[in-house]
């Protein structure tokens, strides 16, 4: 085709004297997303797979045009932005589209185009301009979708609510087998292939996986309604890692670092991520900031690439040194100092750190009881320096994942100090099942932590509203989640004061 001009070669296809591209099954399997708005623009996703659950997709290793629109109206009649993006094989046939100049704090809708197949639309929302000032900031808090655990009805409950941008806490995928009936989910109608009762490891078994969630109807339409923030926790590559260091220290660091950086660009490839956030090996720069007009800055935080190994194990410890040693970090020195930085110069009324393990101290038992060290209990030098910091800004909100509870928290920097800022734990979508309102020990925990104003067992997500003056959260609980057709109420609500911060009933 060398030395035929662009033009020729157009009229030659109309005419019908090139061959055609082969045809191709619907490649939109996996649903479109959005996330990571600014006020002139968001990130637009999607990946070609006509059968998501092979390698490739299905797809041969050749490159995909695929047309993007962006329209104000949910009809596509009044298109303000419109492209080409190419998906390469390389990335997965995976599309990141950075659409600019969108007006802020706006509704859009997008949809693609490939090979004469048209995606499912999406809609989503730019942020208010910087020197807005919002009277309030919508979003859902939710984290661990541990796809063989149960249905999604949390997400499809959730895509009906009225939101702004949902902050997702981590856990995306896990690495665990999954039997070929979606484990719990005991789904009659699936036959997964015998690669998903292998733990991920390899690039292709972790694209898989992420296809696997993706085909899930419940989760691609809580995608289609609002753009997303994203942050990882531990399962997106391995249970409780901690930067190069393995759960097993049979691992050497160098082969542990091919498995994560399968998983990074996994990670990257298959969320609404911009460029800048692809991986470089097995070092990918997550943590981020956005900004809500003069309400609210987000600071997404990553705390498990950069963190120092655990302290005394990963788990539950009673009477562990270590943990204070303020040469340990949960952060690490950068990502801390970006934070601390950023967090200090913000002139918003609310900061949100939006991150994944839980801060809040949290005894399990008296006051010689055990605290788990793959949390902040673990790395208490770090989230001291945030919370004193915390006591000279008003208006700090930590909203964490990971554990697959509901809690809600009052922080101190010291147990004698007063109340400086608020902790919303969200529990899991599905990981762990029906769960219940409470456990034994989650009683214990809600005597022996006065801070504690809430611990719940449910599956759901935590709804929040940050006004000028005060917040609101709202526990949203499934009844289950193991079969089909779970319900949602709010088990439990909170106000608290942006200046005079506390969480009270509401
Ligand atoms: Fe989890």
């Amino acid at each position: 085709m060398v030395g035929i001009p662009r033009r020729r070669l157009l009229a030659l296809a109309m005419a019908g004297a090139l061959p055609a591209a082969p045809r191709i099954d619907d490649p939109f399997t996996l649903g479109v997303a959005s996330g990571d708005p600014l006020p002139d623009g968001v990130l637009l996703w999607t990946r070609l797979a006509p059968r998501p659950l092979e390698p490739s997709g299905g797809l041969p290793p050749v490159r995909y045009p695929v047309q993007w629109q962006v329209a104000e109206d949910s009809r596509f009649t009044r298109v303000v932005r419109d492209g080409t993006y190419t998906a390469t094989p390389e990335y997965g046939h995976s599309v990141h589209v950075d659409v600019r100049g969108l007006r802020p704090d706006r509704e859009y809708h997008y949809r693609f185009r490939c090979r004469g197949h048209v995606s499912p639309p999406g809609r989503t929302r730019t942020a208010p301009a910087r020197t807005a000032s919002p009277a309030a900031l919508r979003f859902a808090i939710a984290s661990c979708q541990a796809y063989g655990d149960g249905y999604y009805d949390a997400w499809r409950h959730l895509a009906t609510e009225d939101l702004d941008v949902v902050l997702f806490l981590g856990d995306y995928i896990y690495e665990g087998a999954i039997t070929s009936v979606g484990g719990d989910r005991m789904d009659s109608s699936l036959r997964l292939p015998d690669t998903f009762e292998l733990e991920t490891d390899t690039l292709d078994l972790y694209r898989m996986r992420y296809a696997l969630y993706r085909t899930d109807p419940d989760l691609q339409a809580a995608h289609a309604a609002f753009p997303w923030v994203l942050t990882w926790d531990d399962h997106e590559v391995q249970d409780n890692y901690a930067d190069g260091a393995s759960r097993s220290t049979a691992v050497a660091a160098r082969d542990f670092l091919v498995r994560r950086a399968n998983a990074y660009r996994a990670y990257w490839e298959n969320q609404p991520l911009r460029r800048p956030r692809q991986p470089a090996g097995p070092d990918m720069s997550l943590y981020r900031r956005f900004r809500f007009g003069d309400l609210a800055h987000a600071f997404v935080l990553d705390t498990r690439q950069h963190r120092s190994d655990q302290a005394c194990g990963d788990n539950l410890r009673a009477g562990c040194d270590a943990r204070d040693d303020p040469r340990r970090t949960l952060l690490g020195a950068e990502q801390r100092d970006w934070l601390l930085g950023r967090m200090q110069r913000s002139p918003a009324r609310w900061n949100v750190l939006a991150q994944q393990v839980m801060m809040a101290e949290c005894r399990y038992g008296g006051a010689a009881g055990r605290l788990d060290m793959d949390k902040w209990d673990g790395y208490a030098a770090d989230r001291a320096r945030i919370l004193e910091l915390a006591a000279r800004m008003p208006g700090t909100v930590v909203v964490s994942g990971d554990i697959h509870y509901n809690y809600a928290a009052d922080l101190r920097p010291r147990a004698d100090a007063p109340v400086v800022a608020v902790e919303l734990v969200g529990t899991s979508i599905s990981s762990g099942g029906d769960g219940s309102d409470s456990t034994p020990q989650l009683d214990l925990q809600l005597r022996y932590n006065p801070h504690l104003r809430l611990a719940n067992a449910q599956r759901g997500y935590v709804r929040c509203e940050l006004g000028r003056d005060s917040m609101r959260a709202d526990f949203r609980v499934m009844s289950h989640v193991t079969r089909r057709g779970g319900t949602i109420a709010t088990r439990a609500s909170f106000v608290s004061d942006r200046v005079r911060p506390g969480l009270v009933t509401a």
